[in-house]
């Protein structure tokens, strides 16, 4: 085992690693303080959880619903999750601790390090997988900032099948990287709204240039997945999603054990809460600290409400309990397309609620100021919803009454395709 020096870079933890790689998914339901409140039809006469029938694969559909603390990772998974990069490092930032002049210890677990550049893939490889067990030939999802997209258009691929992904029309434009780097990994990107639809074309018609959203692309991913039979991937806030995140916390939580560290506050972003839940939730028996941050722009910590509400802004889906600001709230354009969401994940929401999970909101300048002292200091250039817990660890690690205390971050992804934030 490797004792731990300030010569060692503690990335070496990942070197073929892969034992780090825990063999269960943790799923926090049993764990919780009350039972959580179910997923809720709004159209007794259209039925949406029965839609979840239709859509999901069945074994996605089961784990959604299930009070299994512990949910097996198929061997297949486990390959593809050592092949896209896992274990992701855990990496001790001492320029950023001597920058800030800070006496504790910073680490963080660095999720960019995915080949397809963030957390997003640890969800979509299961779900791709479950597909194909089934013998689908296909799955379609949206994307709004990209990341999600081009998490589900490699996870198709390795599990060779074919994907096909609504992309929010404003972001097709502003960002063809995003679009050229889906298809590389074999995605059919679309521009949404789309031809392809039903309620695509009714929107074309209303307006040939249609901005397009998040709303209307779900609903032509659940539509066209409808029409053709095939299967829908979910890229956040569904239960599900958040177990197959677990893997980030649990890896985080081995990895500090092998170094024979605590930590005392644990910090990561929140758009709808797959990456922050999936870090924390493996810690939640201790007593450490966790502070979830959101971006100012869309307050829901702030200004949300505990409710029912729609899950996707069409109503597609099934409504959840959780904390929102309301599906019809409109959040400004950001630049953080990523934290543009109005709830957040039904298990989180919970936890804030009842005042275990603590909460940060920052905004775009102060997102974008850390970003810049992350790269600066540690060489990575992270994305820019990430720059927002970043902004979180910076604060609390200025705040004298955390001197010397272990901060430990999740840096969900990198930036390198969100360049273009910074201008010509
Ligand atoms: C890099 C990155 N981090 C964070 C998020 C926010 O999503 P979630 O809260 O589900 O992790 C996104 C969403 O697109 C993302 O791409």
């Amino acid at each position: 085992m490797y004792k731990y020096n300030h010569f060692i870079p503690l990335s070496v933890y990942n070197i073929n690693n892969v034992e780090i790689i825990p063999e269960y998914w943790y799923n926090i339901v049993p764990d919780l303080p009350e039972p959580l409140a179910p997923p809720r039809d709004h159209d007794p006469l259209n039925s949406s959880l029965d839609l979840l029938n239709r859509i999901l694969p069945a074994e996605v559909l089961r784990q959604e619903f299930t009070s299994s603390r512990h949910v097996r990772i198929p061997e297949e998974v486990m390959e593809q999750y050592a092949q896209i990069g896992r274990p992701t490092p855990l990496i001790r930032a001492v320029n950023l601790e001597k920058f800030l002049g800070f006496n504790g210890k910073i680490f963080f677990k660095y999720e960019g390090a995915t080949v397809t550049g963030s957390h997003k893939i640890n969800a979509a490889v299961p779900q791709a997988f479950y597909a194909a067990i089934e013998g689908i030939k296909e799955v379609a999802t949206e994307t709004g900032a990209g990341q999600w997209g081009t998490a589900t258009a490699l996870a198709a691929s390795l599990n060779n099948i074919k994907s096909k992904v609504f992309m929010v029309s404003v972001s097709f434009m502003q960002k063809p990287l995003r679009k050229k780097i889906m298809e590389i990994y074999g995605g059919e990107v679309v521009s949404s709204p789309s031809n392809l639809t039903d309620f695509g074309r009714a929107m074309l018609k209303e307006d040939p240039s249609h901005p397009g959203s998040l709303g209307i692309a779900i609903s032509e991913a659940v539509q066209y997945t409808l029409d053709r039979g095939i299967r829908y991937l979910m890229g956040s806030v569904e239960n599900s999603v958040i177990t197959y995140q677990s893997i980030i916390g649990q890896e985080a939580s081995k990895q500090l054990e092998i170094l024979g560290e605590e930590p005392d506050v644990l910090i990561g972003c929140v758009g709808g809460g797959s990456n922050f839940s999936g870090f924390v939730f493996p810690f939640m028996k201790s007593k450490v600290e966790m502070i979830a941050t959101a971006a100012s722009e869309v307050p829901k910590f702030s200004k949300g409400k505990y409710k029912y509400d729609l899950v996707d802004t069409a109503g597609i889906l099934p409504q959840l309990k959780m904390i929102s600001l309301g599906a019809d709230y409109v959040p400004p354009p950001i630049y953080s397309g990523g934290l543009r969401y109005h709830g957040a994940a039904p298990a989180l929401s919970m936890l804030v609620n009842n005042g275990r999970i603590k909460t940060d909101e920052v905004g775009e300048d102060a997102s974008r100021e850390a970003m810049q002292v992350f790269a600066r200091t540690q060489g990575i250039v992270p994305a820019p919803e990430s720059a927002h817990a970043i902004a979180t660890a910076i604060n609390y690690c200025r705040n004298p009454a955390n001197s010397g205390k272990t901060v430990v971050l999740n840096v969900s992804g990198h930036g390198l395709l969100d360049l273009s934030i910074f201008g010509e």
